[in-house]
C-alpha cells in the first residue's frame, strides 16, 4: 500500500498567516501539523508516500519533510500546479500511485487516534473504498455520509441542508486503484473542484462497495484560526508531559504539565500548564496561561497569555492580556497604551502592533 499525502491547496481561510507559510507547516504544540500526518504514516508502516505540493508552498514542505527518512519512508514530490480539488490531486498523482491501493491522508487534518484499525478494515475487507467518518454536532457545516446497519455507505452529500446523519468526512481515506475509475467519470463542481466526494459516489454509482469506519477520538481540521488554538488545546492537554530543560528562576512559578525546551528562561513569571515554550525563549515578568505554546527564539515581556499560539521569533512586551491569538514569526506586539487591557489577534509573519 502506498499513501497520498495532501499538502497542497490554497490556505485562504488563514490568511494572512498563509501568504507566508503552508498551511501544514503551522505549528500545533511547536511540531508542523503535517509532522503528526507523517507519524500515523509511519505507525501503520507505509514506507512509499507521495506527496502532493503546491507552485507557492512546495519548497518549505520539501524543507520541513526532507526524504523521509525520519520516518523510516521514502517521500515523491508530486506537485499540483493549480488547487483544483481533491480528486485533481489524485489525478495529477496517477503516475505515482500506479495500480496500487493508497491511503489519502490531508495534510492538514489532525486525529487523536491511530489509523490502524481504519487501515485494517481496508485490508480485511473486499472493499474498493473505506472513508474516515466523525459523528459531530453540526453535520450541515461538513461532507456527510449515509450509511446502513453494516456501515456501507450509500450516499454522500456535501454541506447538506437537511443532512442525512450526524456523520461527516474526516480527510482520511482509504482506495483500491478502481477510484482513478471513477475521477475519470467526474465533472468539476460549481465551485471548479474535482471534488472526492463525487468521485466516492460514483464509485458507489458504478455498484462498488464503499465502507466506514467511525472514529472516536477527538478529529480538529486545521483550517481556521479557532480551530488551529482548539487542536493546540487538544493536544496540549492530551500528550503533553512536564519537562523542563531551560532555567526558572527562584521568583517564577512553573505549574503543572509545562514543556520548556532548552535556553529557554523564566525570570520573575508565572507558567500554568499545559503549556509549551520552544527554545531560547525568554518569559519574563510575565504570566503564561494554560493552553498556550510559543516557539523558539520569543521574548515574553511585562505581558500576560493565554490560550494562543505564538510562532517563533515573536516579541510580545507590555500587553495586560493576550488571548485567543494566533502570532506568525518575528511579529512585535508593543502595548505602551496601560488602558488597553485583552486583546485578541491574528497576525501574519513579521507583522508589527503598536498601540
Ligand atoms: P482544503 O482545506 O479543502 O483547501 P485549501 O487548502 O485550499 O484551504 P482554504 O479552504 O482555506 O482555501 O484542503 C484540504 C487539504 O488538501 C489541505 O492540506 C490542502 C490540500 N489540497 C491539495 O493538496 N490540493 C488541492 O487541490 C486542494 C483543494 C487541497
Amino acid at each position: 500500500m502506498k499513501a497520498l499525502v495532501l499538502a497542497g491547496g490554497k490556505g485562504t481561510r488563514l490568511r494572512p498567516l498563509t501568504f507566508t507559510t503552508a498551511k501544514q507547516l503551522i505549528p500545533v504544540v511547536n511540531k508542523p501539523i503535517i509532522y503528526y500526518v507523517m507519524e500515523q504514516i509511519e505507525r501503520v508502516g507505509i514506507g512509499d508516500v507521495g506527496v502532493i505540493i503546491s507552485p507557492e508552498t512546495g519548497e518549505e514542505i520539501k524543507e520541513a519533510l526532507g526524504t523521509g527518512e525520519r520516518w523510516g519512508m521514502e517521500i515523491t514530490y508530486i506537485p499540483q500546479d493549480v488547487p483544483g480539488g481533491l480528486a485533481h490531486a489524485v489525478k495529477t498523482a496517477r503516475e505515482f500511485l500506479s495500480d496500487s491501493p493508497f491511503l489519502m491522508y490531508l495534510g492538514d487534518n489532525l486525529i487523536g487516534q491511530d489509523i490502524r484499525p481504519f487501515v485494517e478494515k481496508f485490508d480485511n475487507g473486499s472493499t474498493e473504498a473505506v472513508v474516515l467518518l466523525k459523528e459531530v454536532e453540526n453535520p450541515a457545516m461538513f461532507g456527510v455520509a449515509e450509511v446502513d446497519e453494516q456501515g456501507v455507505i450509500h450516499r454522500l452529500v456535501e454541506k447538506p441542508k437537511d443532512p442525512p446523519s450526524n456523520l461527516a468526512i474526516v480527510g482520511i481515506y482509504l482506495f483500491s486503484p478502481k477510484i482513478h475509475q471513477a475521477i475519470g467519470k467526474i465533472k468539476p463542481s460549481w465551485r471548479g473542484e474535482l471534488e472526492i466526494t463525487d468521485a466516492i459516489q460514483e464509485l458507489i454509482n458504478l455498484g462498488c462497495r464503499v465502507d466506514s469506519h467511525v472514529l472516536d477520538g477527538w478529529w480538529l481540521d486545521t483550517g481556521k484560526k479557532d480551530d488551529l488554538l482548539e487542536a493546540n488545546r487538544v493536544v496540549l492537554d492530551e500528550w503533553i508531559e512536564r519537562e523542563i530543560k531551560g532555567q526558572v528562576d527562584g521568583a517564577s512559578k512553573v505549574a503543572g504539565r509545562v514543556k520548556l525546551e532548552e535556553g529557554a528562561e523564566v525570570i520573575n513569571s508565572t507558567v500554568r500548564g499545559p503549556v509549551a515554550i520552544g527554545r531560547n525563549t525568554k518569559v519574563i515578568n510575565s504570566f503564561v496561561g494554560p493552553y498556550t505554546s510559543i516557539g523558539d527564539d520569543c521574548l515574553i515581556e511585562g505581558s500576560s497569555v493565554e490560550y494562543s499560539v505564538i510562532l517563533d521569533g515573536a516579541n510580545i512586551k507590555g500587553v495586560e492580556r493576550l488571548e485567543d491569538s494566533l502570532l506568525g514569526r518575528n511579529t512585535r506586539v508593543d502595548c505602551v497604551d496601560q488602558n488597553r487591557r485583552v486583546l485578541r489577534v491574528m497576525l501574519g509573519d513579521n507583522s508589527e502592533v503598536e498601540m
